[in-house]
């Protein structure tokens, strides 16, 4: 869908408000139409109500490959729609990974966060609808991997993805940004964006390495950038409890981090991993298997860490 054709399309006001009672409210053929609510400036027609909504701003990062943060956008994101909430997952990976798995063909990505870190677009302009109602994707192209080596010399180069989302916010509950496995622009991007940082973390023995490397940039980027930067948490992830390593990680991380760490453990699990490939998230491919149970789980235990929902 072209930018313009979103545009066109009917505005979205009554949202999409699942149940609450979790993944009841995804329905697959429930495919939704127009643009994201927004305060962008072609959003001028959004109910009162629409306005209040305060954005909670998450960025999904740890710069090591194939921990899990892809999965945990797309499963988190479809879990915390299934409640109720508007989540819009923006794709800063050049991978592409989270608007693979969310079934949006690379032929229908139009314009994307590209587009949206350079200002050209806003992120109404960039947002496609998914299969799940209320949540909504700011797909990626490879034209991203130029926005890293365009950025260098850029002045305040850390904060264009930041100026982008507050110049035109979103009107949803929750971004969550899928960032790449690199803790370059792209991901420091994020981290200035963002209200908070949730790091997967893979049970396996190479768990903690580059962590503290990646623990030192948040900090960094609290100092220099973003001061109200919040630790949203450390997810376990792929626990396989058929292996005493995955139990001897969770252990040691724990004892590290303590409460920082999500008390839910994403399982190792084959449905969340061949969900992907029919472009569905795994409480659209199989709501009832161990990774959609822990993912819808993880959303209830996210809504109620968080201050601002009562638990
Ligand atoms: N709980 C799980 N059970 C089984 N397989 C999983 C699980 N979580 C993720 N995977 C699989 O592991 C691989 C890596 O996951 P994912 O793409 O989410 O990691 P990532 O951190 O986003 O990777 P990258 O750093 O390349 O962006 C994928 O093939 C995914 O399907
Ligand atoms: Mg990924």
């Amino acid at each position: 869908m072209s930018a313009n054709s979103m545009r066109d399309a009917p505005k979205l006001n009554d949202r999409q408000a699942g149940s609450a009672n979790g993944a009841s409210a995804v329905r697959a053929s429930d495919r939704q139409s127009g643009p994201i609510p927004g305060h962008g400036p072609d959003q001028d027609g959004a109910a009162d109500e629409a306005r209040s909504r305060n954005a909670r701003i998450i960025a999904i990062a740890n710069q090591k490959g194939g921990v899990g943060k892809t999965t945990t956008a797309i499963n988190l994101g479809t879990a915390l729609a299934a409640t109720g909430k508007q989540v819009l997952i923006i794709d800063l990976d050049p991978q592409g990974n989270a608007s693979t798995g969310l079934g949006i063909p690379r032929a229908n990505r139009g314009k994307g966060s590209y587009q949206l870190i350079h200002g050209e677009a806003t992120v109404q302009d960039v947002t496609l609808p998914s299969t799940v109602p209320g949540l909504w994707l700011t797909p990626s192209a490879v034209d991203l991997s130029g926005a890293e080596v365009e950025l260098v010399t850029a002045p305040r180069r850390e904060y264009y993805l930041r100026t982008a989302i507050r110049k035109a916010p979103p009107d949803v509950d929750y971004v969550l940004i899928d960032c790449p496995p690199a803790l370059g622009l792209l991901t420091l991007n994020a981290l200035v964006a963002a209200d908070a940082v949730l790091v997967p973390l893979q049970c396996e023995f190479y768990a903690l390495e580059g962590l503290s490397h990646l623990m030192r940039t948040i900090e960094r980027v609290k100092k220099a950038y973003n001061p109200s930067l919040e630790m949203q948490g450390m997810v376990l992830t792929m626990y396989d409890r058929r292996n005493n390593l995955s139990d001897l990680v969770a252990q040691d991380v724990r004892e590290h981090f303590g409460a920082q760490v999500f008390t839910t453990v994403i399982p190792r699990n084959v449905r969340v991993s061949e969900a992907p490939s029919h472009g569905k998230p795994v409480l659209l491919y199989d709501v009832n298997c161990a990774g959609s149970k822990a993912y819808i789980h993880l959303a209830g235990e996210l809504l109620k860490r968080d201050s601002r929902v009562p638990a």
